[in-house]
């Protein structure tokens, strides 16, 4: 680990992948020490970095599968750990390396000053019975993945695309030794393959990302979501990083949601001392811990993040300054008897409008008195359809089994082109059975 490429004596070499991973991947007081540069310097040049990755001016070449670090380095810390009495086998995990020179000044015998350069390697590490323990009892912040980001850039276009989608629930109930997701791995395996092959500019997330039951005000149907709310985080965190891996210049956005504010609620409801509380000698702009952006991650992939759900949404104006533009919600209202793309059309009368919520796939069109086609969309769900997500009319069988029970709601991807001259196209495109079709191709989510 030691072995950062320089080019120069306080220069970091930025075309070297190892680096690079390592700014995207880690916490900046930690890359501030390892890299011997202050923490507003790292978060500059962090923002640099993605920026040249975004518009295609870092390539980022790596061996498939080699490890971010070497046989040699790792033997370097192994013999340092056993030098200081430290065994191999009771490391559960290493949390921090850091290494440096610091200088400390004496007296001599007659009194004068005498400067002692001291090369100091700290190590910071989680004894491997403690992590157990951890593993079991607590919530953490998502571990950072390896993002390895793919070298292909943005196909030139006069148009832009924008991959949409919503409620994937990110949920596991622990059934036996078994785990059963709510959310459907086939499905969210689709928008991914669809995202890296249609390459679009912008991704949206529209929200209902975790499920939370664990948090939720109703009475649990099992007590199957115990000890799995460690597993929702980390997924939704791996989620993004496979999706800034296959698009690394495209923005990625996600809107609050009823389901991820069941955090802040239950945190208001039980520990109301804990709320907004934040580690100390962050800076000011990072988020609290008690948050879904902290705990699921999401500045280690560079996920826009809009909060405040109720009034959360994310305004992509248009393409090329004509139009109206898109608003993203996720949608706090059903209509059970109609339409809700209608109600939503209603709603937002002078722009498009897309939301998630419903699990329903939707579009109602309206024309103004001028002439400008309005379109309000709410997209089907990525998660299963099948009762395995608690809800009203959903039960678990005496062998703690999610009855099957098929829902009236569709599985969906929404494809959206912007002409920049008012023209959109908002294009549903179904997941059925872990499956889509679009534009004569196949994304299989089952493989
Ligand atoms: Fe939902
Ligand atoms: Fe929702």
């Amino acid at each position: 680990m030691g072995n950062i490429k320089m080019k120069g004596p306080r220069t970091v070499d930025w075309t070297d992948p190892d680096n690079v991973v390592l700014l995207l991947t880690k916490d900046e007081n930690w890359l501030a020490v390892y890299f011997g540069k202050t923490y507003n310097e790292i978060k500059a040049t962090k923002k640099r970095i993605i920026t040249k990755i975004k518009n295609g001016k870092l390539k980022m070449e790596k061996e498939p599968g080699k490890p971010l670090y070497s046989e040699e380095q790792l033997g370097e810390l192994a013999k340092f750990l056993e030098d200081k009495g430290i065994p191999l086998d009771q490391i559960g995990k290493i949390n921090s390396i850091r290494r440096g020179t610091y200088e400390t000044v004496t007296k001599d015998a007659d009194g004068e000053a005498v400067t002692h350069t001291l090369n100091v390697t700290n190590v910071s590490y989680t004894p491997r019975e403690d992590l157990t323990a951890l593993d079991q009892d607590f919530i953490s912040q998502a571990a950072p993945t390896i993002v390895r980001p793919s070298r292909r850039k943005l196909p030139q276009r006069d148009f832009r695309r924008t991959v949409a989608f919503s409620d994937p629930q990110i949920a596991h109930r622990q059934v036996g030794e078994e785990f059963v997701e709510i959310h459907d791995e086939r499905a969210m395996r689709v928008a991914r393959l669809m995202c890296h092959d249609l390459q679009p500019e912008v991704i949206v997330n529209c929200g209902d990302t975790v499920d939370l039951p664990q948090l939720g005000k109703y009475d649990p149907d099992s007590n199957h979501f115990l000890r799995t709310l460690q597993k929702s985080f980390d997924r939704a965190h791996s989620f993004y990083a496979e999706l800034r891996a296959d698009n690394p210049q495209a923005e990625i956005h996600e809107v609050d949601s009823n389901h991820n504010v069941r955090l802040g609620k239950f945190v208001l409801r039980h520990a109301m001392a804990l709320y907004g509380l934040k580690q100390a000698g962050t800076p000011p702009e990072s988020w609290p811990i008690l948050t879904y952006p902290f705990l699921a991650n999401l500045d280690a992939v560079d996920v826009q993040w809009h909060g405040g759900y109720g009034a959360a949404r994310f305004h992509l104006p248009t393409f090329a300054g004509e139009g109206p533009g898109i608003d993203f919600i996720h949608g706090d209202k059903v209509r059970s008897n109609g339409s809700t793309a209608d109600l939503l059309s209603k709603n937002y009368p002078y722009s498009n409008v897309v939301a998630g919520h419903g699990h329903k796939a939707q579009t109602h069109a309206r024309t103004t008195p001028d002439g400008l086609y309005l379109t309000a969309v709410q997209m089907g769900a990525l998660c299963k359809t099948t009762g395995e997500v608690p809800g009203y009319g959903t039960a678990v069988d005496d062998r703690g089994n999610p009855v099957h029970k098929q829902q009236d709601w569709q599985q969906s991807i929404l494809v959206i082109e912007d002409y920049g001259n008012g023209h959109y196209n908002f294009d549903h495109v179904y997941i059925v059975d872990g499956k889509a079709y679009y534009r004569g191709k196949e994304y299989d989510g089952n493989t």
